[in-house]
Protein backbone atom coordinates (compact mmCIF):
# COMPACT_ATOMS: atom_id res chain seq x y z
CA UNK A 1 0.00 0.00 0.00
CA UNK A 2 1.46 3.45 -0.64
CA UNK A 3 -0.34 5.78 1.36
CA UNK A 4 0.81 10.04 0.69
CA UNK A 5 1.76 11.77 3.30
CA UNK A 6 2.28 15.79 3.19
CA UNK A 7 4.81 16.69 5.52
CA UNK A 8 5.28 20.25 7.34
CA UNK A 9 8.61 20.10 8.86
CA UNK A 10 11.34 17.95 8.79
CA UNK A 11 14.33 20.43 9.69
CA UNK A 12 13.05 22.91 11.95
CA UNK A 13 15.79 25.36 10.68
CA UNK A 14 14.16 25.00 7.19
CA UNK A 15 10.62 24.69 7.18
CA UNK A 16 9.47 22.34 4.09
CA UNK A 17 6.45 20.58 2.80
CA UNK A 18 7.27 17.61 0.61
CA UNK A 19 5.48 14.44 0.02
CA UNK A 20 6.78 10.56 1.35
CA UNK A 21 5.90 7.37 0.66
CA UNK A 22 4.66 4.99 3.20
CA UNK A 23 6.93 2.44 1.63
CA UNK A 24 10.30 4.36 1.83
CA UNK A 25 9.46 5.00 5.96
CA UNK A 26 9.35 1.50 6.64
CA UNK A 27 11.81 0.30 4.01
CA UNK A 28 14.26 2.56 6.48
CA UNK A 29 17.25 0.94 8.41
CA UNK A 30 15.89 -0.20 11.75
CA UNK A 31 18.56 1.50 13.58
CA UNK A 32 18.13 4.42 12.03
CA UNK A 33 14.47 5.43 10.76
CA UNK A 34 13.71 8.82 9.13
CA UNK A 35 11.14 10.42 11.15
CA UNK A 36 8.25 12.10 9.42
CA UNK A 37 6.91 15.02 11.48
CA UNK A 38 3.76 16.18 9.63
CA UNK A 39 0.80 18.13 10.10
CA UNK A 40 -1.82 16.34 13.03
CA UNK A 41 -5.13 17.60 11.45
CA UNK A 42 -4.39 16.53 8.02
CA UNK A 43 -6.89 14.02 7.69
CA UNK A 44 -4.29 11.89 4.92
CA UNK A 45 -1.33 11.85 7.77
CA UNK A 46 -3.54 10.79 10.34
CA UNK A 47 -4.53 7.74 7.74
CA UNK A 48 -0.80 7.08 7.69
CA UNK A 49 0.10 6.97 11.61
CA UNK A 50 -2.89 4.64 11.62
CA UNK A 51 -1.07 2.57 9.10
CA UNK A 52 2.14 2.66 11.01
CA UNK A 53 0.33 1.63 13.84
CA UNK A 54 -1.33 -1.06 12.54
CA UNK A 55 2.38 -2.32 11.33
CA UNK A 56 3.49 -1.93 14.51
CA UNK A 57 5.64 1.07 14.44
CA UNK A 58 5.87 4.35 16.85
CA UNK A 59 3.99 7.44 16.30
CA UNK A 60 3.95 10.37 18.99
CA UNK A 61 0.80 12.30 19.00
CA UNK A 62 -0.72 15.30 21.23
CA UNK A 63 -2.82 14.81 23.87
CA UNK A 64 -4.63 17.03 26.35
CA UNK A 65 -1.85 16.71 28.97
CA UNK A 66 1.43 16.00 27.00
CA UNK A 67 2.31 14.16 23.78
CA UNK A 68 2.45 10.42 23.89
CA UNK A 69 4.80 8.01 21.87
CA UNK A 70 2.73 5.59 20.55
CA UNK A 71 2.53 1.35 19.73
CA UNK A 72 -0.08 -1.31 19.37
CA UNK A 73 -0.89 -2.11 22.81
CA UNK A 74 -1.74 -6.03 22.15
CA UNK A 75 1.29 -6.08 19.93
CA UNK A 76 3.91 -7.14 22.24
CA UNK A 77 6.87 -6.44 20.01
CA UNK A 78 5.21 -3.27 18.88
CA UNK A 79 5.41 -2.02 22.46
CA UNK A 80 8.53 -3.13 23.03
CA UNK A 81 10.11 -0.43 20.96
CA UNK A 82 8.74 2.20 22.55
CA UNK A 83 11.22 1.41 25.67
CA UNK A 84 13.72 1.10 23.04
CA UNK A 85 12.94 4.26 21.47
CA UNK A 86 13.09 6.26 25.35
CA UNK A 87 15.68 3.86 26.49
CA UNK A 88 12.69 3.49 29.04
CA UNK A 89 13.27 0.62 32.04
CA UNK A 90 11.17 -2.30 31.19
CA UNK A 91 9.68 -2.99 34.45
CA UNK A 92 7.60 0.60 34.10
CA UNK A 93 4.10 -0.15 32.52
CA UNK A 94 2.52 2.12 29.67
CA UNK A 95 -0.98 3.72 29.70
CA UNK A 96 -3.27 2.56 27.36
CA UNK A 97 -5.42 4.90 25.01
CA UNK A 98 -8.81 4.18 24.18
CA UNK A 99 -11.67 5.94 22.03
CA UNK A 100 -14.56 4.50 23.19
CA UNK A 101 -15.45 3.52 27.05
CA UNK A 102 -16.88 0.26 26.28
CA UNK A 103 -13.47 -0.99 25.67
CA UNK A 104 -12.22 -1.02 29.04
CA UNK A 105 -14.30 -3.59 29.34
CA UNK A 106 -12.22 -5.42 26.59
CA UNK A 107 -9.27 -4.53 28.43
CA UNK A 108 -9.53 -5.31 31.92
CA UNK A 109 -11.68 -7.63 34.35
CA UNK A 110 -13.99 -6.87 37.61
CA UNK A 111 -14.54 -3.06 36.41
CA UNK A 112 -16.38 -1.45 39.99
CA UNK A 113 -18.81 0.95 40.04
CA UNK A 114 -16.53 3.51 40.93
CA UNK A 115 -14.32 3.70 37.86
CA UNK A 116 -18.04 3.69 36.01
CA UNK A 117 -18.43 6.92 37.68
CA UNK A 118 -15.31 8.77 37.06
CA UNK A 119 -15.24 7.57 33.60
CA UNK A 120 -18.71 9.38 32.84
CA UNK A 121 -17.37 12.30 35.20
CA UNK A 122 -13.96 12.59 33.43
CA UNK A 123 -13.76 10.90 30.00
CA UNK A 124 -12.13 11.88 27.67
CA UNK A 125 -10.10 13.81 29.57
CA UNK A 126 -6.99 13.76 31.76
CA UNK A 127 -7.49 10.63 33.87
CA UNK A 128 -6.14 7.00 34.11
CA UNK A 129 -7.47 4.25 35.66
CA UNK A 130 -5.73 1.29 36.77
CA UNK A 131 -7.61 -1.81 37.13
CA UNK A 132 -7.05 -5.79 36.22
CA UNK A 133 -5.92 -6.76 33.03
CA UNK A 134 -7.28 -9.40 30.54
CA UNK A 135 -5.08 -11.76 29.18
CA UNK A 136 -4.98 -10.31 25.68
CA UNK A 137 -3.10 -7.62 27.01
CA UNK A 138 0.66 -8.47 27.03
CA UNK A 139 3.00 -8.07 30.17
CA UNK A 140 4.97 -6.20 27.60
CA UNK A 141 2.58 -3.25 28.01
CA UNK A 142 2.12 -3.77 31.72
CA UNK A 143 5.73 -4.08 32.68
CA UNK A 144 4.92 -7.79 34.22
CA UNK A 145 2.15 -6.21 36.33
CA UNK A 146 -1.46 -7.97 35.86
CA UNK A 147 -3.13 -4.80 36.04
CA UNK A 148 -3.47 -2.17 33.12
CA UNK A 149 -3.68 1.52 33.09
CA UNK A 150 -6.41 3.19 30.92
CA UNK A 151 -7.28 6.19 30.12
CA UNK A 152 -9.96 7.99 26.84
CA UNK A 153 -7.47 11.35 25.94
CA UNK A 154 -9.72 14.30 25.08
CA UNK A 155 -7.31 15.62 22.47
CA UNK A 156 -9.34 15.41 18.91
CA UNK A 157 -6.08 13.81 16.93
CA UNK A 158 -5.30 11.32 19.78
CA UNK A 159 -9.28 9.82 19.41
CA UNK A 160 -9.14 10.26 15.42
CA UNK A 161 -5.62 8.16 15.45
CA UNK A 162 -7.05 5.50 18.08
CA UNK A 163 -10.52 5.66 15.91
CA UNK A 164 -8.53 5.29 12.45
CA UNK A 165 -5.72 2.93 13.35
CA UNK A 166 -8.44 0.49 15.17
CA UNK A 167 -5.94 -0.38 17.71
CA UNK A 168 -5.49 0.17 21.35
CA UNK A 169 -2.58 2.85 21.89
CA UNK A 170 0.21 2.05 24.36
CA UNK A 171 1.88 5.57 25.19
CA UNK A 172 3.79 7.26 27.53
CA UNK A 173 4.96 10.56 27.13
CA UNK A 174 7.07 10.99 24.08
CA UNK A 175 10.57 11.88 25.86
CA UNK A 176 13.50 10.00 26.25
CA UNK A 177 13.38 8.60 29.63
CA UNK A 178 14.31 11.38 32.69
CA UNK A 179 13.71 13.90 30.56
CA UNK A 180 10.60 16.49 30.64
CA UNK A 181 7.86 15.38 28.93
CA UNK A 182 7.03 17.20 25.46
CA UNK A 183 4.76 19.78 25.16
CA UNK A 184 4.96 20.61 21.75
CA UNK A 185 6.28 18.22 18.66
CA UNK A 186 9.14 19.94 18.65
CA UNK A 187 10.21 18.63 22.29
CA UNK A 188 9.47 15.27 20.58
CA UNK A 189 11.39 15.74 17.54
CA UNK A 190 14.51 17.11 20.14
CA UNK A 191 14.46 13.77 21.57
CA UNK A 192 12.48 10.90 18.84
CA UNK A 193 14.32 11.93 15.95
CA UNK A 194 15.87 8.75 13.78
CA UNK A 195 13.85 6.61 16.40
CA UNK A 196 10.30 6.63 15.31
CA UNK A 197 8.05 6.61 12.29
CA UNK A 198 6.24 9.69 12.51
CA UNK A 199 5.42 12.81 14.49
CA UNK A 200 1.81 14.44 14.30
CA UNK A 201 2.05 18.12 15.48
CA UNK A 202 -0.98 19.13 16.97
CA UNK A 203 0.62 22.64 18.33
CA UNK A 204 1.46 22.87 22.07
CA UNK A 205 -0.75 20.79 24.07
CA UNK A 206 -3.17 22.72 26.47
CA UNK A 207 -2.57 20.93 30.09
CA UNK A 208 0.70 20.46 29.72
CA UNK A 209 1.27 17.93 32.55
CA UNK A 210 0.38 14.37 32.59
CA UNK A 211 -2.90 12.44 33.42
CA UNK A 212 -3.87 11.88 37.11
CA UNK A 213 -3.21 8.30 37.44
CA UNK A 214 -6.04 6.59 40.05
CA UNK A 215 -5.45 2.94 41.28
CA UNK A 216 -8.97 0.65 41.30
CA UNK A 217 -7.86 -2.34 42.44
CA UNK A 218 -8.42 -1.74 45.94
CA UNK A 219 -11.40 -0.36 47.99
CA UNK A 220 -10.52 3.11 47.76
CA UNK A 221 -9.79 4.86 45.00
CA UNK A 222 -6.63 5.70 45.17
CA UNK A 223 -4.21 8.50 43.48
CA UNK A 224 -1.00 7.03 42.20
CA UNK A 225 0.08 10.38 40.09
CA UNK A 226 -1.82 13.39 40.86
CA UNK A 227 -2.49 15.68 37.72
CA UNK A 228 -4.64 17.95 36.46
CA UNK A 229 -8.27 16.34 37.72
CA UNK A 230 -7.42 16.77 41.80
CA UNK A 231 -8.62 14.91 44.60
CA UNK A 232 -11.22 16.91 45.56
CA UNK A 233 -12.91 16.66 41.97
CA UNK A 234 -12.36 12.47 42.57
CA UNK A 235 -14.12 12.90 45.77
CA UNK A 236 -17.06 14.68 44.35
CA UNK A 237 -17.60 12.22 42.31
CA UNK A 238 -16.33 8.46 44.53
CA UNK A 239 -16.48 10.16 47.97
CA UNK A 240 -13.13 9.21 49.88
CA UNK A 241 -9.76 8.87 47.99
CA UNK A 242 -6.82 8.30 49.01
CA UNK A 243 -3.06 9.01 47.84
CA UNK A 244 -0.35 6.79 47.31
CA UNK A 245 1.66 6.80 50.59
CA UNK A 246 4.86 6.90 48.79
CA UNK A 247 4.11 10.45 47.16
CA UNK A 248 3.56 11.89 50.33
CA UNK A 249 6.32 10.92 52.48
CA UNK A 250 9.76 10.93 50.27
CA UNK A 251 10.94 7.89 52.38
CA UNK A 252 13.56 5.55 50.38
CA UNK A 253 11.56 2.42 51.88
CA UNK A 254 8.58 2.96 50.99
CA UNK A 255 7.78 1.95 46.86
CA UNK A 256 5.30 3.75 44.89
CA UNK A 257 2.62 1.62 43.40
CA UNK A 258 2.97 3.47 39.92
CA UNK A 259 6.47 1.53 38.87
CA UNK A 260 7.19 5.16 36.80
CA UNK A 261 7.24 7.26 39.52
CA UNK A 262 10.53 5.83 41.60
CA UNK A 263 12.52 7.08 38.91
CA UNK A 264 14.58 10.73 38.65
CA UNK A 265 11.54 12.32 36.38
CA UNK A 266 11.46 15.75 34.33
CA UNK A 267 15.02 16.19 34.83
CA UNK A 268 16.84 19.29 33.09
CA UNK A 269 20.81 18.73 32.67
CA UNK A 270 21.73 21.91 34.69
CA UNK A 271 20.97 21.05 38.55
CA UNK A 272 17.53 22.48 39.83
CA UNK A 273 17.04 23.86 43.18
CA UNK A 274 13.65 25.16 44.49
CA UNK A 275 13.99 28.13 47.01
CA UNK A 276 11.56 28.22 49.98
CA UNK A 277 13.14 30.71 52.19
CA UNK A 278 11.70 33.26 53.89
CA UNK A 279 12.47 35.76 51.14
CA UNK A 280 12.79 34.12 48.28
CA UNK A 281 14.12 36.96 45.73
CA UNK A 282 16.58 37.75 47.95
CA UNK A 283 17.92 34.82 48.73
CA UNK A 284 17.25 33.43 44.64
CA UNK A 285 18.99 37.05 43.92
CA UNK A 286 21.94 36.08 46.14
CA UNK A 287 22.40 32.14 44.59
CA UNK A 288 22.28 34.25 41.46
CA UNK A 289 25.01 36.40 42.01
CA UNK A 290 27.76 33.42 43.84
CA UNK A 291 26.75 30.94 40.73
CA UNK A 292 27.61 33.42 37.98
CA UNK A 293 30.52 34.78 39.92
CA UNK A 294 31.94 31.37 39.47
CA UNK A 295 31.21 31.63 35.70
CA UNK A 296 28.33 29.49 35.86
CA UNK A 297 24.91 30.12 33.65
CA UNK A 298 21.79 30.46 36.12
CA UNK A 299 18.90 30.42 34.84
CA UNK A 300 14.95 31.02 37.28
CA UNK A 301 11.79 29.83 37.46
CA UNK A 302 9.81 32.71 38.16
CA UNK A 303 6.48 33.46 38.96
CA UNK A 304 5.05 36.59 36.87
CA UNK A 305 4.88 38.55 39.80
CA UNK A 306 8.52 38.02 40.95
CA UNK A 307 9.93 38.09 37.60
CA UNK A 308 11.28 41.67 36.93
CA UNK A 309 12.79 41.12 40.53
CA UNK A 310 15.35 38.92 40.18
CA UNK A 311 19.32 39.86 38.57
CA UNK A 312 19.50 37.28 36.14
CA UNK A 313 20.38 36.64 31.95
CA UNK A 314 17.88 33.89 32.17
CA UNK A 315 14.54 34.40 33.36
CA UNK A 316 11.37 31.80 32.68
CA UNK A 317 8.26 33.26 33.72
CA UNK A 318 6.10 30.51 34.66
CA UNK A 319 2.83 32.73 35.20
CA UNK A 320 1.01 34.44 37.69
CA UNK A 321 1.32 32.20 41.06
CA UNK A 322 -2.79 31.80 41.72
CA UNK A 323 -2.67 30.87 37.69
CA UNK A 324 -2.08 27.28 38.27
CA UNK A 325 -3.08 26.23 34.75
CA UNK A 326 -0.38 28.58 33.58
CA UNK A 327 2.34 27.49 35.47
CA UNK A 328 1.35 23.84 34.20
CA UNK A 329 1.30 24.36 30.87
CA UNK A 330 4.51 26.56 31.06
CA UNK A 331 6.43 24.27 32.97
CA UNK A 332 8.19 21.52 31.11
CA UNK A 333 8.83 24.13 28.09
CA UNK A 334 10.59 25.93 30.45
CA UNK A 335 13.05 23.25 31.99
CA UNK A 336 13.20 22.34 28.34
CA UNK A 337 14.58 25.64 27.45
CA UNK A 338 16.87 25.70 30.04
CA UNK A 339 18.87 22.87 29.08
CA UNK A 340 18.43 24.82 25.16
CA UNK A 341 20.55 27.63 26.88
CA UNK A 342 22.74 25.31 28.56
CA UNK A 343 22.42 26.49 31.78
CA UNK A 344 24.13 24.53 34.69
CA UNK A 345 22.44 26.04 38.04
CA UNK A 346 18.20 26.32 37.90
CA UNK A 347 16.48 27.98 40.68
CA UNK A 348 12.51 27.76 41.20
CA UNK A 349 10.41 29.69 43.43
CA UNK A 350 7.53 26.94 44.15
CA UNK A 351 4.49 26.78 43.35
CA UNK A 352 1.92 25.61 46.17
CA UNK A 353 -0.62 28.29 45.59
CA UNK A 354 -3.53 26.36 43.11
CA UNK A 355 -5.60 23.32 43.12
CA UNK A 356 -3.17 22.22 40.88
CA UNK A 357 -0.27 23.05 42.88
CA UNK A 358 0.10 19.19 44.64
CA UNK A 359 0.87 18.18 40.91
CA UNK A 360 3.19 20.58 39.94
CA UNK A 361 5.13 20.23 42.79
CA UNK A 362 5.44 16.88 42.42
CA UNK A 363 6.78 17.17 39.20
CA UNK A 364 9.11 20.33 39.94
CA UNK A 365 10.25 18.17 43.26
CA UNK A 366 11.05 15.19 41.09
CA UNK A 367 13.09 17.13 38.23
CA UNK A 368 15.17 19.01 41.32
CA UNK A 369 15.93 15.60 42.97
CA UNK A 370 13.75 16.86 45.85
CA UNK A 371 16.50 19.72 46.79
CA UNK A 372 14.93 22.26 48.44
CA UNK A 373 16.83 25.63 49.91
CA UNK A 374 15.09 26.13 53.02
CA UNK A 375 16.30 29.14 55.84
CA UNK A 376 18.75 27.68 58.15
O1 LIG B 1 -1.00 12.17 30.44
C1 LIG B 1 -0.51 11.04 30.38
O2 LIG B 1 -0.83 10.13 31.16
C2 LIG B 1 0.52 10.79 29.26
C3 LIG B 1 -0.20 10.88 27.92
C4 LIG B 1 0.69 10.54 26.77
O3 LIG B 1 -1.34 10.10 27.95
N1 LIG B 1 1.16 9.52 29.43
C5 LIG B 1 2.06 9.29 30.41
O4 LIG B 1 2.64 8.05 30.36
O5 LIG B 1 2.36 10.11 31.27
P1 LIG B 1 3.98 7.68 31.13
O6 LIG B 1 4.36 6.36 30.61
O7 LIG B 1 4.97 8.77 30.96
O8 LIG B 1 3.54 7.52 32.60
C6 LIG B 1 2.73 6.42 32.96
C7 LIG B 1 2.78 6.19 34.43
C8 LIG B 1 4.09 5.63 34.91
O9 LIG B 1 4.44 6.23 36.14
C9 LIG B 1 3.75 4.15 35.11
O10 LIG B 1 4.56 3.53 36.08
C10 LIG B 1 2.30 4.22 35.53
O11 LIG B 1 1.76 5.23 34.72
N2 LIG B 1 1.56 2.97 35.28
C11 LIG B 1 1.26 2.43 34.07
N3 LIG B 1 0.62 1.26 34.22
C12 LIG B 1 0.50 1.05 35.55
C13 LIG B 1 -0.06 0.00 36.36
N4 LIG B 1 -0.63 -1.07 35.81
N5 LIG B 1 0.00 0.13 37.69
C14 LIG B 1 0.58 1.22 38.27
N6 LIG B 1 1.13 2.23 37.57
C15 LIG B 1 1.10 2.14 36.23
MG1 LIG C 1 6.52 10.02 31.27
Amino acid sequence: MRVCVLTRVVNFCALCYHTIMIDDIFSSSISYIDTVLCDGETPANISAAAHILKQGGLVAFPTETVYGLGADALNADAAAKIYAAKGRPSDNPLIVHIADVEDVYKLATNVPEQATLLMEAFWPGPLTMILPKRELVPDGTTGGLKTVAIRMPSHPIALSLIRESGVFIAAPSANTSGRPSPTTAEHVYEDMQGRIEMILDGGAVGIGIESTIVDLTGSIPTILRPGFITKAMLENIVGEVAIDKALIEPDPNLRPKAPGMKYTHYAPKGKLSIVETSDVVASINSLISDYTGKGYRVAVLASAEHADEYQCDNILTLGQANKGETIAAHLYGALRECDARSIDYIFSESFYQTDLGGAIMNRLLKAAGQRVIRDE
